[in-house]
């Protein structure tokens, strides 16, 4: 018989196949109607197509007591043009939070400033953002992408994190490669962001959602709370935040907790009004397809709100769910 969770399991393949889809992203992208009503349902968890939405959402999320990170939207850019545009995208951003005063996070994909084009454009790119943010306040922290581009997104901030301490990077517990990774980091520390991981990967590469998951992300926290690393405990699953609390890591100033722009507000609520530290990681930009795509993949009922959103006529803004 084919339970619940079969069908939201292979819901979420689904999902994950159509954002991967080329030809499906440039349909949407190119017949105005779909654009404009897709856009609404990416609202929720997408600020808005420019830097100005971002840096409005995140002055008001800081008013209201939360720490932010700012991501401009993007990935795989296959010419030195769009890398450069992305790059520049990101140092004006960067100059506009020191001019506003707003010791935000900027976030990213190195694929996005240069690595399909090749590993050194993106170290190249990545140190002139590090340059840039040496005297302020700001973190740069690296995404991470799918598992056939870890080895390199690693090697990259290995080599940039050396020389710029504000550099961090993401880690995602369903790789079996990060349990390696974890082991050999040294105990100095280091900005880590573990989240689960967003990308369907092949069963030698990475186990999918499950109990034995999170009994890794957990061992994965463990570690490196042990060893001294600064960690945002980037997820949204209710029983790994209850059990990181249960076990008195949630009192560390060493540790965050960090959910995405639009989901779970409520908890995040919750966790800042219990008095942990609490960040909202917020995106801007155009490219908000695949994006869209992964959120409703994730957690199938989001389709539901992004049919509500579709056909309400009144704005869509989640900065209100935060209280
Ligand atoms: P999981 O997917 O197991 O869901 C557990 C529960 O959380 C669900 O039952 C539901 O209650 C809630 N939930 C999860 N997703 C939801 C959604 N979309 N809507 C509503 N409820 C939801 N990934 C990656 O591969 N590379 C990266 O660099 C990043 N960066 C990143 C930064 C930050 C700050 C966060 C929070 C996440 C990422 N991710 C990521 C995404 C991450 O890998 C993962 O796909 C999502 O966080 C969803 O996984 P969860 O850990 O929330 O749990």
């Amino acid at each position: 018989m084919v339970t619940k969770d079969d069908l939201e399991k292979q819901f979420t393949e689904t999902m994950k196949s159509i954002a991967r889809r080329v030809d499906l992203k440039a349909y949407v992208e190119q017949t105005p109607s779909i654009y404009h009503m897709l856009q609404r349902a990416a609202a929720k968890y997408v600020t808005g197509d420019d830097r100005a939405a971002g840096l409005q959402a995140g002055r008001m999320l800081i008013n209201k007591g939360y720490a932010v990170s700012l991501e401009y939207i993007g990935e795989n850019a296959t010419d030195l043009q769009s890398c450069e545009a992305a790059a520049l995208e990101m140092k004006q951003l960067i100059q506009n939070l020191n001019e506003r005063g707003i010791a935000a996070r900027v976030s990213f994909d190195l694929s996005h400033i240069g690595l399909t084009v090749d590993d050194a454009l993106a170290f190249k790119q990545l140190a002139a953002l590090a340059e840039q943010t040496q005297r302020t306040g700001i973190e740069l922290y690296i995404s991470m992408e799918e598992s056939a581009k870890a080895d390199a997104i690693l090697a990259i901030y290995e080599r940039a994190a050396a020389i710029y301490p504000n550099i961090g990077i993401t880690l995602q517990a369903q790789l079996h490669r990060t349990t390696q990774y974890m082991n050999d980091l040294q105990a100095s520390p280091r900005r880590l962001r573990l989240v689960k991981g967003a990308y369907q990967e092949p069963e030698q590469l990475a186990i999918s959602r499950s109990d034995a998951l999170n009994e890794r992300y957990l061992h994965l926290l463990e570690q490196s709370i042990d060893k001294g690393h600064r960690v945002s405990i980037a997820t949204h699953d209710e029983r790994i935040v209850n059990e990181v609390i249960n076990r008195g890591w949630a009192q560390k100033p060493e540790v965050e907790f960090e959910m995405l722009y639009g989901i779970r507000p409520d908890l995040s609520s919750k966790l800042k009004k219990a008095g942990y530290p609490v960040r909202i990681y917020l995106t801007y930009g155009h490219e908000w397809y695949l994006y869209l795509c992964h959120r409703i993949a994730e957690y199938p009922p989001n389709l539901y709100q992004a049919v509500i959103d579709i056909t309400s006529d009144k704005p869509v803004d989640s900065v209100i769910d935060y209280l």
